[in-house]
């Protein structure tokens, strides 16, 4: 059979949904997600995943599924938890509220070896995050794993159907990436994912999408919009990048990105809005009045400078565009930081004139196609830089004296964490400013100065984050160039707060 098959994971709401799409990507196949509405469109699938989600079977209007239409796929079947109910219902079984509400750890103990639970070890743990539970079972069903409890957590009917009552796409389910593999196996003619080959038929997709029609991009230097204006500039379609400097962004940051886009071979326009952007924050102190004013002015500028646009294309990567589990319904693409409200876009959505290359891919994919794009590594390697810019790292009024500290402040603990190789270890690191004057001695004189908080932090997804325990000559190097060189700072802190309770950024 030809290999071109993908898995369709049908989406019920949970919020490990899009995890399910990356662990069976990260096995090496393609996946994509359909909302529950599309399932009598799947294409061509060569396995089916029904997803876990929030409600019950046993209520009225909880998602479906036509039982003839999923059979007449003739692929194999896998339920996750409202998945797993789902099918017990559909092969004439019954499902009630547990008396137990299970979420979290438990332990699966597989009937017997092989099948879906091949390699998998007699007692292992999996997550499970529910409240319904299976009382009682088609003919033909078996069970195929129980509990601690002695509750059955995997059904099988037929060869290839397979309900678990578990999440096998978290990480706390130790064996679930196996199991996962064990039914992939299963299926014939899967398409493989293949960075290379997804770039052809985006490119190829982006050509058919835009024809000769003029696109336009908004971009910033970071991963997501490099990638993106490279992705068109590849294509070879009528396209305009513009690159608004808004004035908050890192010391030197304006001129690299132009260099990089040149090096590249794609032109750029930048729009040279700081003394704007700085000009309406001056005295403004509350950190939301401060993204709101950044975020209006950027739409604002974006859009003086775009004038008329065919067609927008965003970054928006795979995360923004799917809902989690508060409302099961994949496709509403949610538009980036600074853009939402903005009606233009809006009006070009309902059109069909936003294009988003990059919506079926997470963020290490996107690094992965910017490599074979030929971006160089470091630039997508970037750490992750807040839209409203340096503001977000300036508690307090904006000005420019207040941005000159955090840039060299910031210059020097990155260039000592690159001499250091800290930099790629490491999620994000900054430098804040803590706008309070403290005294200090400097020379024979006494000094009364702000202080600069240090910050670098791990993460997944920016969700929760820890500081990183830097070596401490990371820490003094930093300190002593910068108390040594930035006017202004006689005191260095290093930020010792995780997320929760603290966030990655100051404001
Ligand atoms: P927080 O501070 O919320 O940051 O823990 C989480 C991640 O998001 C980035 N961040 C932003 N990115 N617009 C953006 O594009 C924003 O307004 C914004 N605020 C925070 C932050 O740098 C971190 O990576």
């Amino acid at each position: 059979m030809e290999k071109h098959r993908h898995v369709a994971v049908v989406d019920f709401g949970s919020q490990y949904t899009q995890l399910i799409v990356r662990r069976v990507r990260e096995l090496g196949f393609f996946a994509k997600l359909h909302a529950v509405e599309d399932f009598e469109d799947l294409g061509q699938p060569g396995a089916i995943i029904l997803s876990g989600g929030p409600s019950s079977t046993r209520e009225e209007n909880a998602p479906d599924v036509d039982f003839e239409r999923l059979q007449a796929y003739g692929v194999p079947v896998l339920g996750i938890c409202y998945g797993m109910q789902l099918l017990n219902i559909k092969f004439g079984g019954q499902v009630e509220a547990s008396d137990r509400r299970e979420y979290g750890p438990a332990d699966l103990t597989p009937e017997e070896s092989g099948g879906l639970f091949e390699g998998v070890s007699g007692s292992s743990q999996v997550w499970m995050s529910h409240s319904d539970t299976v009382s009682e079972l088609a003919d033909g069903c078996s069970v195929i794993a129980r509990n601690e409890h002695g509750t059955p957590v995997g059904l099988q009917w037929g060869s290839d159907c397979f309900g678990i009552q578990f999440h096998p796409e978290v990480t706390h389910s130790h064996e679930g990436l196996r199991i996962l593999q064990n039914f992939l196996e299963m299926a014939c003619g899967l398409q493989e994912f293949r960075i290379e080959d997804f770039k052809r038929a985006l490119l190829e997709e982006i050509k058919r999408q835009v024809g000769d029609k003029q696109v336009v991009c908004g971009v910033s230097g970071g991963v997501d919009s490099t990638v993106l204006a490279v992705l068109l500039k590849e294509a070879g379609i009528h396209m305009r990048a513009i690159f608004v400097d808004h004035g908050l962004l890192r010391k030197d940051e304006g001129e690299e990105v132009r260099k990089n886009f040149q090096r590249m071979g794609v032109d750029i326009e930048t729009v040279e809005a700081s003394e704007t952007f700085l000009g309406q924050l001056a005295g403004v102190a509350d950190p939301e009045a401060k993204r709101e004013i950044i975020g209006n002015l950027f739409i604002k500028v974006f859009w003086d400078s775009v004038g008329e646009a065919d067609m927008l294309a965003q970054g928006t990567l795979y995360p923004d565009v799917i809902e989690s589990a508060s409302n099961a319904k994949t496709k509403a693409s949610k538009i980036k930081t600074h853009h939402n409200r903005v009606e233009k876009i809006l009006e070009l959505q309902k059109q069909g004139k936003v294009l988003e290359p990059l919506a079926e891919l997470f963020k290490d994919e996107v690094r992965e196609l910017g490599l074979s794009l030929g971006i160089q590594a470091d630039i997508v390697n970037r750490h992750p830089f807040p839209g409203p810019g340096l503001a977000v790292r300036c508690p307090g009024e904006v000005t420019p004296d207040r941005l000159r500290i955090i840039q060299e402040c910031d210059a020097i603990f990155i260039s000592v964490l690159r001499g250091n190789d800290w930099y790629d270890k490491v999620w994000q690191a900054y430098a804040a400013l803590v706008p309070v004057r403290t005294v200090g001695v400097k020379g024979d004189e006494r000094s009364y100065e702000f202080a600069v908080s240090l910050r670098a932090v791990v993460s997944e997804d920016a969700m929760t984050a820890d500081w990183v325990e830097l070596p401490y000559q990371i820490l003094r190097d930093s300190s002593n160039q910068i108390l040594n060189s930035v006017p202004g700072v006689n005191r260095v802190l290093y930020d010792v707060s995780t997320k929760p309770p603290a966030s990655i950024e100051w404001e």
